[in-house]
């Protein structure tokens, strides 16, 4: 392992380093074309014969307009020519999906992006269609999409659910003006309230805001006046997240005035405001930046230890099989990750060829299994068992020695305790899981640049 050492306890210091998000291990940087439209059929075809049930993320990278931070796959289309063109690959994707897993359970369907609400209704009626013609859909699924605020309708919240839509994500983001000049994202409070009033009128009560931190020209007193207003219209969930700026990687953000980004000082105390206000709503803190009403099934699944952490963020899903359809998506088998030409004509190319359009993947190997589940339970519980989990895959836990002695200054700080074999995140859980689960990344160190911790 060449990870760096923990070398002090400031969470100023901390905060600076760069660390992945997690939502994958093997994080995408160690993704290799090794793992080909080949091995990921037969790795659906496996899927199919299992009878476990499988989720379903469909990825549509479509937006009006691309908001400065934006670090989402995605592309501008003011017509609909394009998205209507999209939406038909995406039924021969399934079709081709469909053709190796055969009529497979699905528990849980996931639409993001992007804006998948700028499928017109026809487009998104057929697709839905499709998937329950080709799968089997449980009657309890959970049907998640991710809408923008500014594009839905009460005619269109009535089509999302009349099609089994039963949870919805909107970005909020901020909503002071100021900070939406500077983000390129104009939408007022009213425009949130009246998406939110959509969604519930049509019978849409799950709803989760996107809030953000760590944007140019946020305050404490502007952050929490977001928070209060966000937390006011009492939506389901809340997700935190910290404003991740890879302008290297995403030129559009290069339309922030970096002099204007608040330190990472800043950072942590726009978080903490941000925090306390959401807690001060009775929300419960779900994992490293999510927030659930304590009657949610997040909450309900935290306190049981089964919190799941994936692609789309923290979730109930408990299932081994995500199949991702759509440009740049990524799927999961319990064989490992594949993940879809990240760009739209060269997934087309492939879908149209009758073929898969698995670009790149990780197939799982050694010790990958094992440390990504004690990843997950970091980031998700803040807490682990490393003679448990390494039991469970047959290893030694003396495996994971090296990863300890790299959280040794955290220990001696008492900001992690370390108990035989088990490991616990005591102070400030939130801002340094990431960093604790880093030290168990037998990877860490070879892939490329990462966003700040906190
Ligand atoms: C696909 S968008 C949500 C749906 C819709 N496109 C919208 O913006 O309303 C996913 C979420 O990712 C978050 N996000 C986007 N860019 C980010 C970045 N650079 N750093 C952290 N979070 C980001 C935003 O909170 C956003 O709501
Ligand atoms: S934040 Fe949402 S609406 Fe804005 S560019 Fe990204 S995906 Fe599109």
């Amino acid at each position: 392992m060449n990870a760096p050492v923990i070398s002090s306890v400031s969470l100023s210091e901390l905060a600076r380093r760069t660390v992945p998000r997690y939502t994958s291990y093997p994080t995408a940087p160690h993704f290799s074309t090794r793992v080909d439209a080949g091995v990921h059929a037969a790795w659906l075809m496996r899927a199919g014969r299992r009878a476990d049930a499988v989720s379903l993320y469909l990825h549509v990278p479509f937006c009006r307009s691309i908001c400065h931070y934006c670090g989402c796959t995605t592309k501008a289309s003011l017509k609909d020519g394009p998205i209507l063109a999209y939406a038909e690959t995406l039924r021969r994707e399934i079709a081709l999906v469909a053709e190796l897993t055969g009529p497979v359970e699905v528990s849980h369907i996931h639409w993001g992006g992007g804006t998948p609400n700028l499928l017109p209704p026809a487009a998104f009626e057929a697709i839905v269609e499709d998937l329950h013609r080709r799968f089997r859909i449980r009657d309890d699924v959970e049907h998640a999409i991710e809408l923008d605020p500014r594009h839905v309708t009460r005619m269109d919240a009535r089509r999302l659910m009349a099609a089994g839509v039963t949870r919805a994500s909107l970005g909020v983001q901020d909503l002071d003006p100021g900070v939406q000049a500077a983000i390129g994202r104009i939408q007022p409070l009213e425009v949130v309230e009246a998406a939110l009033a959509a969604l519930r009128i049509a019978g849409i009560h799950d709803v989760n805001f996107d809030l953000m931190y760590g944007l140019p020209g946020q305050t404490r007193e502007t952050i929490r006046h977001t928070a209060m207003n966000a937390a006011g219209l009492a939506p389901s969930r809340i997700a935190l997240f910290g404003y991740a700026h890879v302008p290297w990687f995403k030129p559009n953000q290069s339309l922030i005035d970096e002099a204007s980004l608040p330190d990472a000082d800043a950072r942590i105390e726009l978080a903490r405001v941000a925090r306390e206000t959401i807690d001060a709503f009775g929300y419960e803190p779900i994992g490293i930046d999510h927030f659930a009403r304590p009657d949610d099934p997040l909450t309900a699944a935290r306190d049981a230890g089964t919190l799941r952490r994936n692609f789309q963020g923290y979730t109930t899903d408990a299932a081994a099989t995500l199949i991702g359809f759509g440009a740049s998506s990524i799927g999961r088998t319990p064989e490992g990750f594949a993940q879809n030409a990240p760009d739209t004509a060269g997934w087309r190319r492939a879908i149209e060829a009758g073929q898969l359009a698995t670009v790149r993947g990780k197939a799982f190997e050694g010790e990958d299994l094992m440390r990504g589940e004690v990843i997950e339970a970091l980031l998700s519980v803040f807490t682990v068992d490393l003679s448990a989990a390494a039991a469970r895959h047959g290893a030694d836990p003396a495996t994971f020695s090296e990863g300890l002695d790299r959280l040794a200054p955290l220990v001696e700080a008492g900001w992690v305790a370390v108990d035989g074999w088990t490991v616990r995140i005591e102070r400030q859980p939130t801002e340094i899981a990431r960093l604790v689960a880093s030290a168990f990344d037998a990877y860490l160190g070879t892939g490329g640049r990462h966003s700040v911790a906190v």
